[in-house]
């Protein structure tokens, strides 16, 4: 037996227990005729003493222990002279009586403690040492009691968890395809799934109802915080369901977990928004509305007074931001240059401060008199003590670089709380989106989203206008997840592929085995998939996935610890037909 217990368990009820404990050593302290070691397991901590006089040996043993080595101690619980009210087992030491060493350690590269002084890059490297951190494992275990949450509220509302395939056929649903080469099939590939989408439709087909899954889904796409080459879904579909059955039914799922694994409590319906309003009021289909500055449209009220850049603008929009009418002009310039770099690419940044002294003063005064400001503040609600930000230019990109300043804004003034929960509904998404690039219209959410019946009508004429039963759950300005309501019939599901500029031909090839399957009795279906990895460092209040999961890549792609991805030598290329250059 290694051990009798946990190094988290021990309390003051244990005194007079002989016990056997293993760990590693987090850290050792000689004081005098003492040597303290704190000996450390995922469960917690616990302090081992080492008397010089009793047992010099052992003691002298225990004071050659480095950080990071692995042993096994027997010995007796005991009061401490000292409590530690911090620790769950600060009232108790262990009288060690016998110490074997298990494995010793190198010194570790980084400190093992909660506040450690290792960088990214080296913690990705030894991440396997990262993760022997109490608040990393924290993280971890915050993720699996939302995936363990996640299954008993799928599995009592009569969800069927059914794997699906990750060697498939390269489909395109918006990003593009990681690829496997076939030995068996030379100059073939599967590709890996950006979801298991086709293919729980297609378990609606053959009757299973509601489905769900907890897998993973590869995208070879650009990487930012909340993006991962290879992430995980909860992917879920039901058949003979409408929108609403299904954001019930995962309105439900969300409150359970942050019932379950948060004890916080949703009161009411959550609340829901259509895309129009969204992009409208906050320039974005994943509002954080823990904080207003709602957008306001001061196209009217700045026109005509010769100031040229507003006349000609499409859209010209501000905020008002609370409390930031005494900005210096360091920082205001500091934020124009911010809003100016090619990553946002706004053109200026016009500025209101509505003095607390009820006067105003803009970057703006030769065009714009104190009324002509005041009914600015009027509009956007701007109150003395703030400070208005205005926007021009082309409707899309003025709204886009809005939102930005918006998120920023909240950000510097701390109203992004962590620990605040504010999760909104966004529905009645466009079907479709114009591709500037390429010339034609792809999928807004992907090519099996059902457009809305009443806007059937506008397909041949309008097809940029016609919105689709698609929904994304928004939360904290992070999308969690998105969905929709399929489309079930034959040909529909061909015309549809004809708006996205397949051929007939194309379409055959690429989902024939979908468009063959509507003709055997595919019922109405719909469903939505939820990204784990983003819905578990929201519950945890991080912006950042990659620290919720175990093995993550870095923005590279790379795993820097395994160093994938590699070279594969000269005989696996030949046996996969394969020539690289
Ligand atoms: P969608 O593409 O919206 O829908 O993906 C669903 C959710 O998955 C998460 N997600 C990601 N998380 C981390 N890294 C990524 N690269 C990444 N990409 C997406 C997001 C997103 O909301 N098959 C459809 C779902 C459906 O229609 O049922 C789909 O995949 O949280």
């Amino acid at each position: 037996m290694y051990r009798s217990h946990t190094n988290g368990e021990l309390r003051a009820a244990h005194i007079g227990q002989e016990v056997t404990l293993a760990g590693w050593v987090q850290k050792s302290r000689d004081l005098g005729g003492m040597t303290f070691v704190d000996l450390r397991d995922r469960y917690g901590i616990t302090q081992l003493a080492f008397n010089l006089e009793e047992n010099s040996d052992l003691c002298l043993q225990a004071r050659k222990l480095g950080r990071e080595f692995v042993i096994q101690v027997k010995g007796l619980v005991i009061e401490r002279s000292s409590k530690n009210a911090n620790l769950p087992t600060g009232e108790i030491e262990i009288k060690v009586s016998e110490l074997n060493l298990l494995n010793a350690a190198k010194t570790p590269p980084f400190t093992i403690e909660d506040d450690t002084d290792g960088g990214e890059e080296l913690r990705a490297q030894y991440r396997y040492l990262d993760l022997r951190r109490n608040p990393v494992q924290q993280k971890l275990r915050l993720r699996n009691q939302v995936a363990l949450e996640t299954r008993k509220y799928l599995d009592s509302n009569g969800f069927l968890d059914v794997e699906t395939p990750y060697l498939i056929k390269s489909t395109p649903e918006g990003a593009r395809d990681f690829v496997v080469p076939s030995r068996m099939n030379p100059g073939e590939f599967y590709a890996l799934p950006q979801s298991p989408q086709t293919f729980k439709q297609l378990l609606m087909v053959s009757g299973f109802d509601r489905y769900y899954q907890i897998v993973k889904c590869f995208r070879d796409e650009d990487l930012r915080a909340d993006r991962q080459p290879e992430f995980t879904q909860i992917d879920c579909e039901m058949a003979f369901v409408e929108q609403e059955d299904i954001l019930n039914m995962f309105e439900g799922l969300i409150k359970h977990l942050f019932q379950t694994v948060r004890g916080i409590t949703f009161e009411g319906n959550f609340p829901r928004m259509t895309y129009a309003e969204a992009m409208a009021i906050y320039g974005s289909d994943k509002p954080d509305i823990r904080f207003d500055m709602k957008f306001t449209d001061l196209k009217a009220l700045s026109s005509g007074k010769n100031f040229q850049v507003f006349d000609n603008a499409e859209a010209v929009i501000g905020i008002a931001v609370p409390g930031a009418s005494e900005y210096t002009r360091k920082q205001l310039d500091e934020i124009t240059d911010w809003i100016k770099r090619p990553q946002i690419g706004a053109l200026g940044l016009v500025y209101v401060k509505c003095n607390l002294d009820g006067t105003f003063k803009s970057s703006v005064d030769k065009f714009y008199d104190e009324a002509a400001l005041k009914s600015w503040a009027e509009a956007s609600g701007a109150k003395a003590g703030d400070l208005i930000f205005v926007l021009s230019g082309d409707l899309d990109k003025t709204r886009k670089q809005m939102n930005e300043l918006r998120l920023r804004m909240g950000t510097e003034l701390g109203l992004r709380k962590p620990d605040e929960f504010k999760p909104l509904w966004v529905l009645d998404f466009p079907l479709l989106e114009w591709d500037e690039e390429h010339g034609r219209y792809h999928a807004m959410h992907h090519p099996f989203t059902s457009p809305k019946p009443e806007d059937f009508g506008l397909i041949d004429s309008e097809p940029g206008k016609v919105r689709a039963n698609a929904y994304d759950l928004a939360m904290n300005g992070v999308e969690l997840g998105g969905g929709s309501i399929r489309i079930h019939d034959r040909a529909l599901q061909s015309r549809m592929f004809e708006l996205l500029g397949f051929t007939p031909e194309q379409a055959q090839e690429q989902f024939g085995f979908l468009l063959n399957a509507f003709e055997y009795g595919a019922p109405p279906h719909g469903g939505l998939a939820f990204g784990l990895d983003r819905l578990v460092a929201t519950m945890g209040g991080s912006d950042s996935i990659r620290d919720y999961i175990a093995f993550p890549k870095n923005n590279s792609g790379r795993d820097v610890m395994i160093d994938a991805p590699s070279q594969i030598d000269e005989v696996q290329l030949k046996e996969l037909g394969i020539k690289t250059n």
